[in-house]
């Protein structure tokens, strides 16, 4: 029997990267985000490459009307969803005092909100069948005092291990993806330019989600990409927050 997977933000970046691995390793897809034509043109590009079945669902996850049918979804029992990626996000190029506080209401609801609704309708289902993974995608950032965005991972880093240690004995796993600065469109929507931050430091997408699978394959509760990111936290963790904040500009520019 197909295992389907649900995704957000999957018509670029990492989201895209996860599409496609899982489709390739038998999982039909369910395809969330705001834009229409790029998710119906992945869904026929999943069916002819791999022969998945990818339903579409266009939403703002922003908009707390247009997630409902999304909870629905990943909690239809008639119809399970097996593993939920939350993935979609963004940034915001100027800091705190500098944007509006709507803008900053906006990224708190697709980064916090839309999380903690999609991960409580998941795990209502999941932990009913006694099985279901959830993989959410936070960032290194969660670890640093790098404002609003920062704080937001932190609490979605926060929230899987807790969940992961509560429901794991129910046959659910939760694990939190942290990345690092990674090529994808992030940045370019924020109108950052890459080379604000060393090239040592980038990765590439498909290589992380193809750990990231490994790593919830192997039972880990948090995966960090790359041996340079498992270096940088262990020495974030030891790094005084005062001089940690000297990197605040790193990839802002
Ligand atoms: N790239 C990095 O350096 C980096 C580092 C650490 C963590 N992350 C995290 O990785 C995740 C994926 O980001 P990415 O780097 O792959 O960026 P990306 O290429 O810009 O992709 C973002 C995805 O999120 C979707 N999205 C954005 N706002 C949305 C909304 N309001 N409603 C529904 N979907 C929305 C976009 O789809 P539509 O525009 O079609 O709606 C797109 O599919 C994010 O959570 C981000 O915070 C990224």
């Amino acid at each position: 029997m197909s295992r389907t997977a649900l995704v957000t933000g999957p018509t670029s970046g990492i989201g895209l990267s996860f599409a496609h691995q899982l489709a390739a390793s038998g999982h039909d897809l369910v395809l969330v985000a705001r834009d229409r034509e790029r998710l119906e043109r992945l869904a026929a590009d999943l069916g002819q490459r791999y022969g998945a079945q990818a339903e579409v669902m266009v939403a703002d996850l922003a908009d707390r009307a247009a997630i409902g049918p999304v909870e629905a979804r990943v909690a239809d029992r008639e119809r399970p969803v097996d593993l939920l990626v939350n993935n979609a996000g963004f940034g915001l190029k100027r800091t705190f005092l500098d944007n509006t506080v709507e803008q900053e209401q906006e990224m708190l609801d697709v980064l916090v909100t839309a999380v903690l609704r999609l991960t409580h309708a998941a795990l209502g289902a999941m932990v009913a069948r006694g099985s279901g993974a959830i993989v959410n995608v936070s960032s290194v950032a969660g670890y640093l005092p790098r404002g609003s965005y920062a704080a937001a991972k932190a609490y979605v880093t926060s929230l899987s291990e807790w969940a992961d240690l509560t429901y794991r004995d129910k046959g659910v796993r939760v694990m939190a993806l942290l990345p690092g600065f990674t090529h994808t469109e992030f940045h370019g929507r924020m109108e950052v330019d890459e080379g604000s931050a060393p090239t040592w430091m980038w990765l590439d997408a498909d290589r992380l989600v193809h750990d990231a699978l490994a790593d919830l394959a192997k039972g880990r509760r948090i995966s960090v990409p790359s041996k340079r990111y498992k270096v940088l936290i262990l020495a974030a963790r030891y790094t005084p927050t005062g001089v940690q904040a000297r990197f605040q500009g790193l990839g802002r520019k």
